[in-house]
């Protein structure tokens, strides 16, 4: 593996139930004022708010709302909350939520801090963050991981662009499956799809040798598949349910990236399909992940036929057979999960779209090889 040094700074309470007492221990430990962040509208319906409520005044907290943050969060959301956080003197941000709650927050919790605008500190000045208020996040769908980085992704509107930007760690980070519960299926399995590319896109980064975060990365990879298997089947599978929030955390928490290059090519598509339609995340890659694969399938085939051999079972007679089964059972498994293989089941038909968005997707260094423009324009015209 490549050098690396480690140290993670997020504070995790997993398990079923452990909400109640770990946000309450949490919250007993962090400033008076605090903005309590969530989506569009699912707190309320599932009495979570209520809850949430009722814990913090008893923790003596003032409260300040902070909701709407709706999937892919946008910048304009990131400037309202930085507003929220100055005017009244915000000294803690709880977020509760899925990726985009927990994302909002990360560079809520930096735009606070600055003067100046941090899509144009990171883009165009190169500089990053180094002063954030402080904050932990509820995860009421997992998935992303978005808890355990700090990495956010953000939809700028009028630039067209979905764009990751680095901002702050959240200091804890409650995993209570229960939380996860309401969470329609649809958005349980694209949220696990997530994971699954996550692990994908850092499985297929160098060295492509024998290593320990590949080995891990493996066995999470399994551990998904057979999870959200059962969870399908059994929406009250609380294991299951547990075990895939917990893969989701491994999948970010740089444990799989230790001493690996990662490739985030098929990640940084989505993003900017994402940009033009707003698209679902998870469903954008499940159309991506294959394609994009069997586009690699020359210059990647060995670590591509490693994955088939240990993570989906099969094996053909050479190497370039067996990757090629592997990429046959991965696309078998998105149908099987109910997620799209073709832009027209998301709604998307629109060819010109999809070469706005090949047109400023950020291009990667590729860890088996590095894709032009053009070749993610076919990757993503395929799929129409
Ligand atoms: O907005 P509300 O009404 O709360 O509804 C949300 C939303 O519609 C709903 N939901 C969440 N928890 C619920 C619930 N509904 C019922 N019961 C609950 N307990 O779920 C819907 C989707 O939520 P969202 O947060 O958008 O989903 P997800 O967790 O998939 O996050 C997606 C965002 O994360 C980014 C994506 O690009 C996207 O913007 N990502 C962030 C990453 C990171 N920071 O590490 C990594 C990922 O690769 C990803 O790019
Ligand atoms: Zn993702």
């Amino acid at each position: 593996m490549n050098k690396f040094t480690y140290q993670y700074p997020v504070r995790q309470h997993f398990g079923k139930g452990c909400a109640e007492s770990a946000i309450k221990e949490e919250m007993k430990q962090v400033g008076k004022n605090v903005l309590l962040a969530y989506g569009g509208g699912s707190l309320k319906r599932t009495g979570l708010y209520e809850t949430l409520m009722e814990w913090l005044h008893e923790c003596g907290k003032n409260v300040v709302d902070f909701g709407g943050i709706l999937p892919n969060p946008t910048y304009d959301k990131v400037q309202e909350g930085a507003q929220l956080v100055r005017k009244y003197g915000i000294d803690f941000i709880l977020a509760v939520g899925g990726g985009s709650v927990i994302d909002c927050c990360k560079i809520v919790s930096a735009q606070a801090r600055l003067d100046e605008d941090i899509w144009d500190m990171q883009y165009t000045r190169h500089q990053f963050p180094t002063e954030f208020v402080p904050m932990g996040a509820v995860v009421t769908a997992s998935g992303t991981g978005a808890e355990q980085n700090n990495g956010a992704v953000i939809t700028h509107t009028a630039k067209k662009l979905k764009q990751p930007l680095v901002g702050a760690y959240h200091s804890f980070a409650i995993l209570d499956s229960d939380l996860t519960k309401t969470l329609p299926m649809k958005q349980v399995v694209s949220g696990a799809f997530d994971t699954l590319s996550h692990c994908m896109e850092t499985y297929m980064g160098r060295p492509h040798g024998d290593n320990l975060s590949d080995e891990i990365n493996e066995a999470v990879m399994r551990n998904v598949i057979k999870n959200l298997r059962a969870l399908i089947a059994n929406p009250d599978d609380d294991f299951a349910r547990g075990e895939l929030m917990w893969d989701s955390a491994l999948a970010e928490n740089s444990l799989l990236k230790l001493g690996k290059q990662t490739d985030f090519q098929c990640h940084m598509l989505e993003h900017a399909v994402g940009a033009y339609t707003d698209c679902n995340h998870g469903q954008g890659l499940a159309v991506i992940h294959p394609t994009f694969y069997r586009h690699l399938l020359s210059e990647g085939k060995e670590k591509l036929a490693r994955m088939a051999e240990r993570v989906w079972n099969v094996k053909g007679d050479t190497t370039d057979q067996t990757a090629a089964l592997g990429i046959d059972a991965l696309e078998s498994f998105i149908r099987e999960i109910g997620l799209p293989t073709r832009w027209s089941e998301m709604g998307i038909t629109d060819e010109t779209v999809l070469c706005a968005a090949a047109d400023t997707c950020l291009l990667m260094p590729g860890c088996c090889k590095q894709f032009t423009r053009d070749e993610l324009f076919e990757v993503l015209k395929e799929k129409l």
